[in-house]
């Protein structure tokens, strides 16, 4: 199979499983972060290190040059423009993270301009990726695609893993509402549990409801085996403010199906369950909303990123 040489820029919590993955599939990984310990962790396993922007880029040896962009997205303008002075003709950035697609097309046109291409991949698996491999969500240049697909091979989950979707946005777009239906998904879980808790039967057993469930049940799915786990671990949520954050990807898709006149009132609810939850507004169902990002992002359960 074809390797290739890539840089990961962003090695945090999914950056970092995505560049080790990599790696660990026989690719040439030039690892670059803002803060310089996880350059040196990622160089301990064998990654190339880079310490700026451009030590990465001189790591490509006059080879194409492919940068993944693993960061938040309220920084992803600044740093494609930092980006865009250095990087050669011909190359290749990946902006992995959950951006506004309505975005897409301006940065877009920025990139081509020097003569380079922006692929925008929307990227699903959560801290799970490393082992069970990435759901991956791929808008922008189709060349650029077929270009960068052996190390989507590598990342997704083998037979279709990854899918290409057309335009510049069209990547971020079905993951932002991907993620919007995952708030809803969330949600009923985490009230339908909470039932199970207050209700007629004091001593119900709900992590032994969630195994069943689990079992070939219609709501068997991988949130209900993340809610599960949690249950079993920590049947009260102890320590568990039951704040819950929003990344800005229900709200995004929100105001688009409101210019679309698209009503969404599940979603809605589910974000407004969360915002509720920001203004003291806690009960055990979002402490299990904040558990099971926990499972399956790594996200704090303080209601922080
Ligand atoms: N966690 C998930 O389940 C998940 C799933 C899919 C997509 N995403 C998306 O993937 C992206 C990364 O998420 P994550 O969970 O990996 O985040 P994370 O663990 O918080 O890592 C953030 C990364 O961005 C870097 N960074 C933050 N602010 C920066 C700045 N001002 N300048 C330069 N670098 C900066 C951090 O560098 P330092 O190490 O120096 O702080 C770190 O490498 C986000 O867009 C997120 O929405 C996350």
């Amino acid at each position: 199979m074809e390797r290739m040489k890539i840089a990961i820029s962003g090695l945090g919590r999914m950056g970092g499983q995505i560049a080790r993955k990599l790696y660990d599939d026989g690719h040439t990984v030039i690892a670059h972060n803002r803060s310089a310990e996880k350059v040196d962790e990622a160089k301990a396993y064998g990654a190339t290190p880079a310490y700026s922007e451009k030590e990465v880029i001189d790591a490509f040896g006059g080879d194409q040059v492919v940068v993944w962009l693993m960061l938040p997205a309220g920084i992803i303008d600044a740093k494609l423009d930092e980006w865009l002075d250095l990087l050669p003709e011909g190359s290749i950035v990946i902006d992995g993270g959950n951006s506004d697609y309505r975005g897409d097309k301006a940065r877009s046109e920025r990139v081509s301009a020097r003569g380079s291409q922006l692929l925008d991949i929307g990227t699903s698996g959560g801290v799970w990726g490393l082992e069970n491999g990435f759901a991956m969500m791929v808008g922008g240049d189709k060349l650029a695609y077929q270009t960068i697909t052996p190390v989507l091979d590598t990342l997704a989950k083998p037979r279709g893993g990854h899918q290409y979707f057309g335009e510049s946005g069209t990547g971020h777009f079905v993951k932002m509402v991907h993620n919007a239906i995952e708030y809803g998904m969330m949600q009923s879980l985490a009230e339908g549990y909470r039932v199970l808790r207050e209700g007629p039967y004091p001593d119900l057993d709900l992590a032994a409801a969630g195994d069943v469930w689990q079992q070939s049940s219609v709501v068997t799915s991988w949130l209900n085996d993340l809610t599960r786990q949690a249950l079993h671990e920590n049947p009260d949520m102890n320590d568990i403010s039951g704040v819950v954050a929003e990344s800005g990807e229900a709200r995004w898709t929100l105001e688009t199906a409101n210019e679309l006149n698209i009503p969404m009132p599940a979603i809605q609810a589910a974000f407004d369950v969360r915002l509720a939850s920001q203004n003291g507004d806690v009960d055990f169902s979002t402490k299990l909303l904040a558990a099971m990002r926990s499972k399956f992002g790594g996200h704090n359960v303080d209601g922080k990123q």
